[in-house]
This record gives C-alpha cells, structure tokens and sequence, in this order.
C-alpha cells in the first residue's frame, strides 16, 4: 500500500476509475488530470468514456505523470455501484495490463460505492481479484508458455481515516485469494493423480500446516461404521474410499457449522455409464471437496469464532465388475434403506452419509456444496449456483456471503410433493426421480437429517468453465467466499 499522490506512483500501469455522470473524477484521477493540464479528461472525452461500467479509457500521460500507462474503468453510476461491479472492471484492468506485459501495477480504489465508504471490504476485493485475474493451472506443463507479467500490485490509500481497515482489508484479500487458487488447482488436478487418497493428503497437509485435527477413514473402518452408501459408490472402482473429517476449534464458540463438500474423484457414472461428452469434464466432480478443504484453510488464518467440522466423502464413481447395480438395496448410515435406481445419482448417497455422519457429530447447522446434478446448470447457467435449505435464516445469510464474495446464490423451493417421488415400493427410498432434478437430488440428501438445519449448494454450474469474474479457465473455486463470509459473519 502507499500513501502517495496518484501521479508520484512509479509503475508501468495505473488504474484509475470514474463513475458515469460524475460531476468530478474522484481523487486520484483529478489529480492525475491535473498534473496532465487537463490531458485525462480531454482523452477520456475524444474516446467518449462516460464511466459506463466495464468501460476502459486508456492514456498515456507523458513525463508529468510516474506511472507509464494510466487506465480509466468507468464504475457505471456511484449510488448503483456495487462490489460487483468492481470486481468486474478490477479484473478486466489487470488483464490488460498483463497483456501489455506490465510488470508493477498500482490501484487506486474507488473508496465509496453504492454511496457509502467501502475502505475495507473494496480493498480485500481488489487485492484477490487481483491475484485471481492472474491464475493459471501450470503445475503440469514444463515450460508456461506465456508466464504472468505481473511482479507487484500496490494500493493507494484511498482515504486517510480508513488506512488501518485498508491494511486488514488487503490481508484478507490474500488469504481468500490464496484459498480460491488452492480450490482452482485442486479441482483442475485430473483424477488420475487428485484420488480420495490424495484429498486425504491435502487434510493432513492443512492439519499439520494450521494445528487443525484430522479424522481419516478407510474403508475397513466405515463398514465398521455403516457408512454403507459411501462404500456403495466406491464398490466398482479400484481405488478405495476415503472419509476425511477437519475440524477447527475456537475457544468460547457458541456454535458448530459442519461443511460437507462433494469428494467424487471422478464421475463416470457407475454402471449408468456417462455418454463420453459429459465425461470428460468429470475430474472435477469433486470441487465441492476443494471449496471446503480451501474454506477451511482459510478459516484456520481468519479465526472466526465459529467451529468448523470440514466433511468429505471421497470415492471414485466406476463401472467395474463389483459395481453397484440399478435396483440395489443399500443401508445408509442413517439407518435408511436405499434403492438405487440410477447409479450416476451417487453425489446425494455418498453426501446422505457424510450429512448424517455431521449429525451424530451434534453440530448446530449441516452446509452441503456438491456438483450435483445437469439439472441446476440447465436451470441456473454458469454464473448462479443452486440453494436449498430447511432453514430460511440460512439461506437469506448465505446468499449475502456469496454476494459479499461476488457468488451468485437462488434459492430453489423444497416442494414437499416433488419429495414423494422418491418413494420405493421395496425401500424406504429411491435415488432418483426423474423430474425436478435439482430439487429431489437435495430432497434425499435431506431425508438423512434428523431436525439438523441444513442448506444445500449446487455448484454444477459455476464450479467450472468461464469463471464471472476472473474468466480462469477450468475451476473457479466457486463456493470458498461464500461459506468463509457466511462463517467470517458469525455464520
Ligand atoms: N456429477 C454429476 C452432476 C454434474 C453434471 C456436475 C454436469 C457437473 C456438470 C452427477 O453425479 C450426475 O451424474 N448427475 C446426474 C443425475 C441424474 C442421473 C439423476 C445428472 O445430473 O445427469
Ligand atoms: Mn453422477
Ligand atoms: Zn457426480
């Protein structure tokens, strides 16, 4: 961070913004306009730049001013500004900068939006969008091709009474930045080396790295357990299950939030066997696991004053010759029986033991994040993941973490009739039904809770592809915002 005046800043690029209709530019770019003899304002004019958001002006201001190249994102109006849009424009400026090969890059945030003063929360976002515009998954090619440009990004203090939140603010923009790539690299990591052993490791990892504990079950011991519906999924693959448990420990918390993430190391779809097209993205059907492992990694740096019981159930979904077949009878760790009428519906059997594993534990509220089912990305798209839940007060919270995070969460109704279509004449339950597939995919899950408050987050959309923001390709680690703000508030 740094206190200097705007055009004192030495550095290839400088971002600047502006709103739309603004009367004045703010601060720093005046006084960028000023030292100029009004050269900003005459260029941003002639391009016809009006601070529309996601608007670029870019100048080159010639010897009065430190910086090489000066950007302009326009902001869109100043009292419908939001982090949002922000993030956005931040995002776009970083990578034109990283196109035109800058090497140090200043930021002078735009302290006020949506009419009040943001220090704070604008300067955590700037600096993890930042460090996430840049992101790559390189940790498998010997040589990067076109290696990030960018060396350093440095703030300018945006208002003197602020500095002290500003600093806080960029420390946990590190964290959160640090927790997203590490949930990025785990779920681009294909399932020939990212297996439910591996997740095991990354556990221990942040275990021995952050004083969490950490549980690790096999499969001898979940038979002893009855997590039959986790080993049922695991039966036609080679590799074994595992059952990973972190859990981090506040003193004095009056609270336990348990978040279970999806583990599926790879989805074929069991005997149902996937169509080759829907497979092969399938490596990351576990990036529930990798929201939740990089969540609570960053919860240990964060020290909120909440407990966290961190779940996984990881297995491989494989049709080999001991494979669950359509029409099994399973006994879930609930103590219900299961019919499985469609093996590639196994996200909810190995989730329905995992939550009622986080029950048992007597934790006060159960967050499920899961790639669950093609039926909430054909509802939702990309950019908004899914969000069911027993418990209203859950999802009103859990929509403002994501927002605060740039997440995008809809709530989707638990019609009680829909549930009924899960009914089995020979079990207490079947796996699938065949519509409303978002919708009945939760409404299993929840038949093994027993009264806990639970919410549910379908992230088959969002956890891969063109992330909204950063545009990363491949997984976006959509998910650790949203439930580390959601904990960070108090949960
Ligand atoms: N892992 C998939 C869901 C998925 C689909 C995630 C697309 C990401 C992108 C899940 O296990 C699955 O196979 N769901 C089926 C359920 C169906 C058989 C009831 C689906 O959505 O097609
Ligand atoms: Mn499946
Ligand atoms: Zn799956």
């Amino acid at each position: 961070m740094t206190s200097g005046p705007a055009p004192q800043v030495e550095c290839d690029v400088l971002i600047l913004s502006a709103f739309e209709g603004g009367e004045e530019l703010p601060p720093p770019a005046a006084a960028v306009d000023q030292a100029t003899g009004g050269g900003l304002s005459a260029l941003m004019s002639r391009e016809k730049f009006e601070g529309k958001a996601s608007q670029i002006a870019e100048f080159t201001p010639g010897d009065a001013v430190a910086a090489h190249k000066v950007f302009v994102i326009g902001l869109g109006k100043q009292d419908e500004c939001d982090l949002d849009t922000v993030l956005k424009a931040t995002a776009a400026a970083i990578k034109k900068a990283a196109g035109i090969s800058a090497g140090k890059v200043a930021i002078a945030p735009a302290c006020s939006f949506g009419g009040k003063c943001g220090c704070g929360p604008m300067a955590e976002a700037i600096v993890s969008v930042s460090l996430l515009a840049g992101y790559k998954f390189v940790a498998h090619k010997t040589e990067d091709p076109k290696p990030n440009s960018i060396e350093t990004i440095e703030l300018l203090a945006a208002c003197k009474a602020s500095e002290a939140d500003m600093l806080a603010g960029i420390d946990r923009g590190k964290v959160m930045a640090e927790a997203v790539c590490f949930a990025r690299d785990l779920t681009n990591t294909p399932a020939n080396i990212a297996t439910p052993e591996y997740l095991a490791d990354q556990a221990r990892r942040i275990a021995d790295d952050t004083g969490l504990s950490t549980t690790i079950l096999g499969p001898a011991e979940m038979a002893e357990m009855d997590m039959n519906l986790v080993l049922a999924v695991a039966c036609g693959s080679d590799r074994e299950p595992r059952f990973i448990a972190l859990k981090y420990e506040a003193a004095g918390a009056a609270k336990t939030v348990a978040i279970v993430g999806k583990g599926l190391t790879f989805d074929a779809g069991g005997l149902c066997l996937k169509p080759g097209r829907y497979m092969d993205s399938m490596k990351t059907d576990m990036a529930g696991a990798g929201s939740v492992l990089a969540a609570i990694k960053a919860i240990a740096a964060l020290k909120p004053d909440v407990n966290v019981l961190c779940l996984i159930p990881a297995t491989e979904n494989m049709p080999g010759g001991n494979a669950l077949k359509p029409g099994d009878i399973v006994k879930a760790f609930s103590g219900k029986s299961v019919e499985i009428n469609d093996t590639d519906a196994e996200g909810r059997l190995i989730l329905a033991d995992a939550v009622a594993y986080a029950e048992r534990e007597k934790v006060d509220e159960i967050i499920d994040i899961a790639t669950l089912t093609g039926a909430c990305e054909v509802a939702l798209g990309k950019n908004v993941a899914g969000l069911m839940a027993t418990d209203q007060g859950m999802i009103e919270k859990l929509i403002a973490a994501g927002k605060a995070g740039g997440e995008k969460l809809w709530q989707l109704p638990l019609e009680p009739e829909y549930e009924e279509t899960l009914s089995s004449d020979i079990a207490d339950m079947k796996n699938y039904a065949p519509e409303a597939g978002a919708i009945t995919a939760a409404q299993f899950i929840k038949k093994h809770i027993n009264g806990t408050a639970w919410a549910h987050i379908d992230i088959a959309g969002p956890s891969y592809g063109e992330s909204p923001y950063m545009s990363a390709k491949g997984a976006t680690g959509f998910g650790v915002y949203t439930l580390v703000n959601y904990i960070t508030n108090g949960a």
